[in-house]
């Protein structure tokens, strides 16, 4: 029997910010969050930083890739500011999102089809810099098929619209999201495509995702921030890092 390959976890951070600037002030630092996660077994940092700097800041980004020891992922709408930004900053990879200013969070996919032509050079140029490209995509087969045309090495799949008709006891909904994510992977996969997941998910959604062979990191933020306030942070990314683990031996158990 093949071991399945690890999954990474990255712990996106953002909402320590949102909290933080709910007062204006320097506290509770996204930094300190960010090398807590790690220290309790996170593999990577997620962060955003949003055209209207909603939570992360400019200078958090610069301060988050100083101090810790894991990968950062630098979640940006490809603007030419937030390439120019992103450049400067170095971050292991960085993940392309749709961002609209009145949105609550990052609601659909990126459109890589229809915007194939300015995300190109954007693409081209963090791969010349040595910075890995994530897309956040939709499971569809053409957007799929499109980042790998744009060469992108990496997609990640948004679980929103899934995570979202388990919540909402939508069966039917949930059990048809979770074959497009099924054969999104599978498809990606033989695209040559390396495969992230993420967005709203929580300790069951995580462990199904990571009883899906093909999948290799899981970005996760809101839910883990709203547990951290019960068990704290720690304890949070230990327990996340467990439903995965427990995914995973799924996985190893019926490949
Ligand atoms: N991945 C991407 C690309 C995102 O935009 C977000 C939300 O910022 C996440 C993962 C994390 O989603 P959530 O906060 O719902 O766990």
């Amino acid at each position: 029997m093949t071991k399945p390959l690890p999954l990474r976890l990255g712990v996106n951070i953002d909402h320590v910010a949102t909290l933080r600037n709910a007062r204006g002030g320097q506290r509770p630092d996204p930094v300190r969050a960010a090398l807590a996660a790690i220290e309790a077994g996170a593999d990577g940092i997620t962060a955003h930083l949003r055209e209207d700097r909603r939570h992360i800041r400019d200078n958090d980004m610069a301060r988050l890739k100083a101090a810790i020891s894991k990968p950062l992922n630098f979640e940006m709408a490809a603007t030419p500011d937030m390439v120019r930004i992103a450049l400067a900053t170095k971050p292991r990879a960085v993940c392309l999102v749709p961002e609209r200013r009145e949105e609550l969070t990052t609601e659909g996919g990126l459109d890589v089809v229809g915007q194939r032509e300015s995300l190109a050079p954007s693409i081209a140029r963090f791969s010349d810099a040595g910075i890995r490209v994530s897309l956040f995509i939709a499971a569809d087969p053409q957007q799929i098929e499109m980042a790998a045309r744009l060469r992108a090495p990496v997609i990640e799949l948004h679980t929103g619209a899934w995570c979202d008709a388990i919540e909402d006891g939508n069966t039917a909904k949930a059990a048809s999201e979770w074959q497009r994510i099924v054969a999104g992977t599978t498809l990606a996969n033989s695209a040559g495509l390396e495969v992230h997941a993420g967005h709203g998910l929580d300790y069951a959604t995580a462990e199904m995702m990571a009883a899906l062979p093909g999948i290799m990191e899981l970005n996760i933020g809101y839910f883990m921030m709203g547990e951290a306030l019960f068990v704290g942070l720690a304890e949070t990314v230990r327990q996340m890092r467990a439903a995965m683990d427990r995914g995973r031996a799924r996985l190893a158990a019926n490949p």
